[in-house]
């Protein structure tokens, strides 16, 4: 056991793994995604169900895939497969290794914007911007470029690329440790000038004040969705992770920690954009550009604005990059561990496809406009993949990893691992019965019905 620990390397320390699990977590799925779906499927309300979901599914999932992490400590089809041999399960990490691909290639298109208004901010591009609508045209004008969405993605996956080449921990924790803390005092003082500005509180009332009469089956849908794309579940991403904690951890306090970091910065990112929305007079539901135009329109209401400005899509690039770096981290570590391919090749062929693949986004949010998938499907190829990948596949993946740990593995093995070397867990009665019965059910439940209706969108 401990060789095999020696062997693969193991994360710094209980804090470093935290740390990087957190990485992989916070990205933005909490600050650029958190605010417009929430803006799109009523605000409040849609904030009230996350929390829920968070807790009742997010954590015990976590807390599932840690331990199946951990105990086998391979990559999640090995995983899977060192369970349970021969069985349907290793499509469940293959799954995941497609999902990995899959959001890699999307989520690289906005990490490579967020590059590029940094770049922007410094050139001086942005700071004629004093209303709305201005910070409306420049991001229209930006996307509207093929070629340089194209490039900009392709810079942000060679960076990935080149890290994890490298090998996972080291890099990434150190970088993690020092630049997480910094984007959370950045996101403070945007969201006490957001919070200050005239006309705030109407924000602050749509984003904190539920009206649960807006509760629909379709919006829980893409609050799960949500809830397991921020958290980075159901794809086998904190399998991964979890393989490389030591026995000496405690997988549940490391799981709770790393829930509460991502669940305040995606909350702290809706208390940015909220009170700054609906003070300029925007519309909350506006897409997928949201964060572009409306963090903009923030700097020119601060002293040194820019300068804010500069800093947080400088941090936003960061840690949307310890978000890509753990989503190819699970391809790469499957062709390398099952199919012993070298790291470089994996790195190489992973990230290559994800390029590929991330082409028809890139250019679907404004150069070629309503780029759509199939001629009746009237929206693009970006959010088509978003809610493919970002929440449909996330949802499966975590009930099928549910069902694995409650029936297949089963109660007792995930807390014979979970309880080790003296680690009790207190509230295992209450973990058990979350994944028996809440996550699945209501999973199949929220599936079925947007199967039946087919509100897939
Ligand atoms: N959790 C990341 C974010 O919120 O930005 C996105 C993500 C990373 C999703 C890794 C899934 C994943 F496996």
């Amino acid at each position: 056991m401990l060789t095999a620990e020696k062997e693969r390397g193991n994360w710094g320390s209980k804090i470093g793994f935290i740390v990087a699990a957190a990485g992989s977590a916070i990205g933005l799925g909490n600050i650029w995604r958190f605010p417009y779906v929430a803006g799109e499927n009523g605000g409040a309300a849609f904030v009230f169900i996350y929390i829920i979901f968070v807790i009742l599914i997010g954590l015990p999932v976590m807390i599932s895939e840690l331990s199946i992490g951990r105990h086998t400590q391979k990559n999640p089809v090995g995983a899977f497969g060192k369970i349970a041999p021969k069985s349907f399960w290793k499509i469940v990490g293959g799954l995941g290794v497609l999902t990995g691909i899959g959001i890699l290639s999307f989520y690289g298109v906005i990490a490579g914007f967020t590059v590029g208004y940094f770049i922007k901010i410094l050139l001086g591009d942005l700071s004629h911007i004093t209303t709305g609508d201005q910070a409306n045209e420049v991001f229209n004008q930006f996307t509207a470029n093929p070629y340089l969405s194209i490039g900009l993605l392709f810079i942000f996956l060679f960076f990935t690329s080149a890290i994890v080449m490298g090998g996972v921990s080291a890099g990434i924790e150190r970088w993690s440790k020092i630049l997480m803390p910094v984007l959370f005092v950045l996101l403070i003082v945007l969201a006490v000038r957001s919070v200050t500005l005239n006309g705030a509180m109407k924000g602050l009332e749509f984003y904190l004040k539920p009206d649960l009469s807006k509760i629909s089956i379709p919006m829980l849908a893409r609050a799960l969705g949500q809830a397991l794309f921020s958290l980075s579940l159901g794809m086998g991403t904190i399998i991964t992770y979890g393989s490389y904690l030591s026995r000496r951890e405690n997988l549940v306090t490391s799981a709770g920690a790393v829930v509460f970091f991502d669940t305040l910065i995606a909350i702290l990112a809706g208390l940015v954009m909220f009170p700054a929305l609906f003070a300029m007079g925007m519309d909350p539901a506006g897409g997928a550009g949201l964060v572009f135009v409306v963090l903009p329109s923030i700097f020119a209401k601060m002293p040194g604005g820019m300068f804010f400005g500069a800093g947080i899509f400088l941090l936003l690039s960061v840690a949307a990059l310890t978000s890509t770096i753990s989503l190819l981290e699970v391809p790469v570590a499957y062709f390398v561990d099952e199919r012993k391919w070298d790291r470089k090749k994996a790195t190489l062929l992973m990230g290559i496809s994800a390029f590929i693949l991330g082409i028809p986004s890139a250019i679907s949010l404004g150069a070629v406009k309503s780029f759509s998938v199939l001629p009746f499907l009237d929206f693009g190829f970006l959010d088509f993949m978003n809610a493919l990948f970002g929440n449909y596949s996330l949802t499966i993946g975590s009930f099928l990893i549910a069902v694995f740990a409650g029936y297949k593995w089963g109660i007792k093995n995930v807390l014979n691992e979970i309880e080790q070397d003296g680690v009790t867990f207190l509230y295992k009665n209450i973990w058990s019965f979350l994944i028996r019965y809440i996550c699945p059910v209501a999973i199949v439940l929220i599936l079925g019905y947007i199967i039946i209706t087919r509100n897939y969108f």
